[in-house]
């Protein structure tokens, strides 16, 4: 069955500790990297970018960049490390970003971004994906995404991930670029009903399983964001409404499988806190969320904390829970 569930790069979230645990709540939702700079890969320790774990399996790479012959360098050291797809960020809209000519700025120059595509698909035989907006600033109709996709087709790419919502260069924050630029829907459906043989994911405010049914009536997937991190166990519900329908587990099975996972990894040298930051959500709306949250906020960052601080915190919590 092909992916109908897309979880987003996000940057500081969605890293290889954020997506280990995701997985176990969601055995077959598509995970991304957050964005790594071609730049960085090529001359920093892609090694070390580039980790991830087997379990994370389908997980895309995604890469930040405009330099053909760095974004196929790039491309390539992902690909050997055994990514399943490499996605291109043409979406973000920050100030560092554009200065470094990648980003949302580069739905301006489709045919910088196909010369990359071009670059990359020849080095790779995973699929060479791209995340991007409806548009930006003023280039903001139905015709100016169709020249971004029509250019990047050409070129070989043919799925495309769309946040729903134009990025505005100048004058906004990321973060309020991606609330208050209005959702437009209907751009996106049209791109799909024009170009029915593309794969084509819809982003940008999903935070229901009935949201995402109603899309995926007019789309081919779909990508959640920031409800995925801030209420992990939205997961699950996606994993039985579009995934293999499994039941779901229970959240102290969660936390109990990440022990492994939390031994290991203190014992090759990280912090508890960068792990149990993302699980901080994973009670919400159950009886005992504030008190496991509160627990490991204020425990997890102290010096030889281990999977002690998790059993603890899990001890507090109420049965029900
Ligand atoms: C903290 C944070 C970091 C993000 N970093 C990236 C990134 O690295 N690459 C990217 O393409 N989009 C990034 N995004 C945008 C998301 O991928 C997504 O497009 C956006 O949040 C809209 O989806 P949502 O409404 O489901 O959250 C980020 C979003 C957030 C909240």
């Amino acid at each position: 069955m092909k992916n109908k569930i897309y979880i987003a790069p996000m940057m500081d979230w969605t890293d290889r500790h954020c997506r280990y645990f995701m997985r176990l709540l969601s055995p077959s939702a598509f995970l991304y990297t957050e964005m790594v700079t071609a730049a960085a890969l090529t001359h920093g320790d892609s090694k070390k970018l580039l980790q991830f774990d087997p379990s994370e399996h389908p997980v895309a790479l995604q890469i930040g960049g405009s330099d053909p012959k760095m974004m196929a360098d790039a491309a390539q050291l992902g690909a050997d490390e055994g990514y399943d797809e490499i996605n291109i960020n043409v979406g973000c809209p920050s100030d560092r970003v554009q200065s470094g000519q990648f980003g949302a700025c580069l739905m301006a120059q489709p045919e910088l971004v196909a010369e990359c595509v071009r670059a990359m698909n020849s080095v790779v035989d995973i699929p060479v994906t791209i995340k991007t907006r409806i548009g930006i600033d003023d280039l903001d109709n139905y015709d100016f995404l169709r020249r971004f996709i029509d250019a990047n087709v050409d070129a070989g790419c043919n799925t495309f991930i769309v946040h729903a919502r134009k990025a505005i260069l100048a004058g906004l924050s990321p973060k309020e670029n991606r609330t208050v630029p209005p959702l437009d829907y209907d751009r996106v459906y049209r791109l799909k009903a024009d170009l029915p043989e593309l794969t084509i994911i819809l982003n940008g405010g999903l935070t229901t399983v009935d949201d995402c049914r109603l899309h995926l009536q007019h789309v081919d997937g779909v990508m959640i964001g920031r409800q995925a991190y801030h209420q992990p166990w939205f997961l699950t519900e996606l994993e039985q409404a579009f995934g293999s329908g499994s039941a779901p587990p229970d959240r102290h099975d969660i936390v109990e499988r990440m022990l492994p996972y939390v031994e290991r990894e203190i014992a090759a040298g990280a912090a508890l806190k960068h792990i149990t930051r993302h699980m901080l959500g994973l009670f919400a709306g159950q009886p005992g969320a504030r008190g496991w949250r509160r627990y490991l906020s204020e425990n997890a960052h102290k010096v030889g904390g281990g999977i002690d601080v998790l059993e603890t915190a899990l001890a507090k919590l109420p049965q029900a829970a």
